[in-house]
């Protein structure tokens, strides 16, 4: 743990000018700075510096914040992490207050296994690069593959010799502790792990080497192709993407990762000018690798290549994108090419071009080849519903969701409202299950308390919404916040409809009836100053557990605004809410504040009439505040009528 007092030298040694000037070009304008903004794509400045201010603000997206906001945002560092990496800029000795010897000792090994990691790796690759073998043979290799030097040295590439013990001896020699290097992978008990192979190395997303992937030069078919790093402390291939460190500021530039299957496939896409793409290395994707993508993008496209075979299977593995809420667009290569081989056939742009000929939405996708399959054999057309049905409820978004379910039903000539109730049906049972994994109490739908005849639990009273309380319309505000905070009210501005809420809200969070409510609203703030975003799945895993019940309430919640009368909110049409994000957060504010001053108002009244019977001088400032308060309602009740009562 670094100190409180080191944090703060931290902080104020810290330039913000010369921080960001690590990432980007600075030029003068007046007494601040500007340049060209890394978070999203541009080309006239507008991302400014204020160095007197020590922060930055972007004209063009609204990202702003200070040095260590900025670390945190663009490398993606913890806070802890940013703080680091200034101190190490500036020199500054970190105060760290104790930590155990056990921690101390586990960070300490961490470090060794990195520095060997990068011994060997700086040993293949000069060997490499300057011996007669290492030209010959491995250099000799990837330049047969068209592989440029640039590429080489960039990505650190390098030839692990025939010798049992090439580098064994190398690190004996160097004073590197073996049993370390058994540790990850490098040496075996007798021998080096890597031999008569070219070497990836694999990095962590602050570009550290944590693992390689070995390939054989011999087309012996005995031989495995790829031998890989084990995992260990410092490798978990589960949380690991080949490429992500080298290509993670285009893919927030672009705002799409592509997803490929090699590391071969990435090389030659960087070195052909695309350079948005990761690869999972051979395994299938998790939900960490597609966690990781998200915090750039979320965009995917997956490149398959023209011929594989397992591409059905793959299509299930890659339901959990959708579980992120990441949009995911599938290209089929033509026959017999792989990404590699593709890009140096034809060029970037020609590649390009294809993708965007090709690329179809991941669900379309799996509807068509699924459907092209089962023919008009029933039983697999059955098949094929249940398949689709299964991936459509992993979409994390209802919107997203509806529009799937409309075109679906199309698609597959089955209604609506079937496949509605089976997504529906697969959500409830999904949540339920994750329910179960927490051990929690179950959500149980209106349905399942009447047909239940298991073990009676005491139903929960449905709080009746009265017309006196705000409950419903703080409800609807926490509704929105939870459901679709994250979604962007005026894409032109940058403004979350979470936040936008908040800064409409915050005067009167504490005229809340509903605790709970005023905390949902209250939660927009702490994730912000938590360096996180509310999105659905934030409030579902919060720690508390009240919100992430209402999380889980709300978004099992169907569509049920058939006693939204009764309960004192007009719609206007019967439009889904979600279908106007803006609209709705903007009544939804309204409608609030409406009842707000309402009550007030009557207070107001009250005061004024005991400040009039007492004569006292309070009452010429209860009145100005009375007229203020009325002309505020007249005009929200104004629009609420105009845009509402139609
Ligand atoms: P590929 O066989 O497509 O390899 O496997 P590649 O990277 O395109 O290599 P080239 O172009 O034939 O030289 C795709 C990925 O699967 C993993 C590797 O990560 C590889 O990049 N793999 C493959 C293994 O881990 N082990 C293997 O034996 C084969
Ligand atoms: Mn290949």
């Amino acid at each position: 743990m670094i100190s409180p007092k080191s944090i703060e030298i931290v902080k104020e040694t810290a330039r913000v000018e010369e921080v960001l000037g690590e990432f980007i070009d600075l030029r003068r304008a007046g007494v601040n700075m500007k340049g060209v903004c890394p978070f999203h794509d541009e080309k006239t400045p507008s991302f400014v510096v204020s160095p007197a201010k020590g922060i930055y603000k972007c004209f063009g997206c609204g990202k702003a914040g200070d040095s260590v906001r900025f670390l945190m945002d663009h490398e993606k560092l913890s806070y802890p992490e940013a703080i680091r990496w200034i101190a190490e800029k500036y020199n500054i000795e970190l105060e760290e207050t104790v930590v155990s010897d056990d921690v101390k000792k586990e960070i300490e090994k961490k470090e060794s296994l990195f520095i060997i990691n990068e011994f060997a790796r700086k040993l293949y690759h000069e060997h490499m690069m300057q011996t007669r073998e290492g030209k010959a043979i491995g250099l000799g290799y990837f330049k047969e593959r068209g592989f440029l030097e640039k590429t080489v040295n960039q990505w650190g590439l390098g030839y692990a010799p025939g010798e049992r013990d090439f580098l064994k001896n190398e690190l004996k020699r160097n004073g590197y502790k073996l049993h370390l290097a058994e540790e990850i992978g490098l040496l075996k008990p007798d021998k080096d792990f890597f031999r008569s192979r070219i070497i990836f190395p694999i990095r962590n997303l602050s570009g550290k080497v944590i693992g390689f992937g070995a390939r054989t030069l011999s087309s012996d078919k005995k031989i495995p192709k790829y031998l890989n790093s084990p995992e260990s402390e410092i490798y978990n291939k589960r949380k690991t993407l080949f490429g992500l460190y080298f290509s993670k500021t285009e893919i927030r530039k672009k705002d799409n990762c592509f997803l490929v299957e090699g590391y071969t496939d990435v090389l030659s896409l960087h070195q052909n000018g695309i350079e948005n793409v990761v690869a999972s290395s051979g395994t299938s994707l998790t939900s960490d690798q597609v966690k990781l993508i998200k915090r750039f993008t979320e965009n995917m496209t997956v490149l398959f290549d023209g011929d594989n075979a397992g591409i059905k299977a793959a299509l299930r593995g890659l339901d959990i994108i959708l579980e992120q809420d990441v949009n995911v667009r599938l290209v089929l290569l033509p026959e017999g090419e792989d990404p590699d081989s593709y890009v140096r056939k034809v060029g970037s742009s020609a590649f390009h071009q294809y993708i965007e000929d090709h690329a179809k939405d991941f669900i379309l996708f799996k509807v068509d080849l699924l459907l092209q399959e089962a023919g008009n054999d029933p039983i697999k057309r059955s098949k094929v519903v249940k398949d689709i049905v299964h991936s459509i409820s992993k979409i994390a978004d209802t919107l997203k969701r509806n529009e799937y379910i409309k075109l679906c039903s199309k698609l597959l000539d089955i209604s609506e409202k079937i496949i509605n109730n089976e997504v529906n049906g697969l959500i409830k049972s999904n949540i339920q299950k994750e329910q179960a994994k927490l051990n929690r109490p179950v959500f149980r739908s209106e349905e399942d308390w009447k047909k239940d005849s298991g073990p009676k639990v005491e139903k929960p009273v449905e709080k009746s919404f009265d017309s006196e309380s705000d409950e419903a319309q703080e409800r609807d505000i926490a509704r929105i916040i939870i459901t679709m905070g994250d979604k962007l009210i005026d894409e032109d501005k940058n403004i979350q409809v979470a936040d936008y809420i908040y800064t409409n809200i915050v005067g009167i969070i504490e005229t809340f009836e509903n605790p709970l409510y005023a905390d949902i609203v209250q939660e927009v703030r702490n994730a912000f100053e938590d360096g996180k975003s509310v999105t659905p799945s934030y409030f579902l895993h919060h720690h508390r557990e009240d919100i992430q019940h209402l999380a889980i309430d709300l978004s099992a919640e169907k569509y049920i605004y058939a006693n939204w009368k009764q309960r004192g909110i007009e719609l206007q049409t019967q439009d889904m809410p979600e279908k106007n994000q803006i609209k709705d957060s903007w009544q939804a504010i309204l409608r609030l504040k409406s009842r707000k001053l309402q009550k007030i108002l009557k207070s107001t009244e009250i005061k004024i009439s005991e400040a009039a019977t007492e004569n006292s001088p309070d009452l010429d400032i209860q009145i100005k505040a009375y007229m203020k308060l009325k002309e505020d309602l007249a005009q929200i009740n104004k629009i609420l009528g105009t845009v509402v009562l139609k």
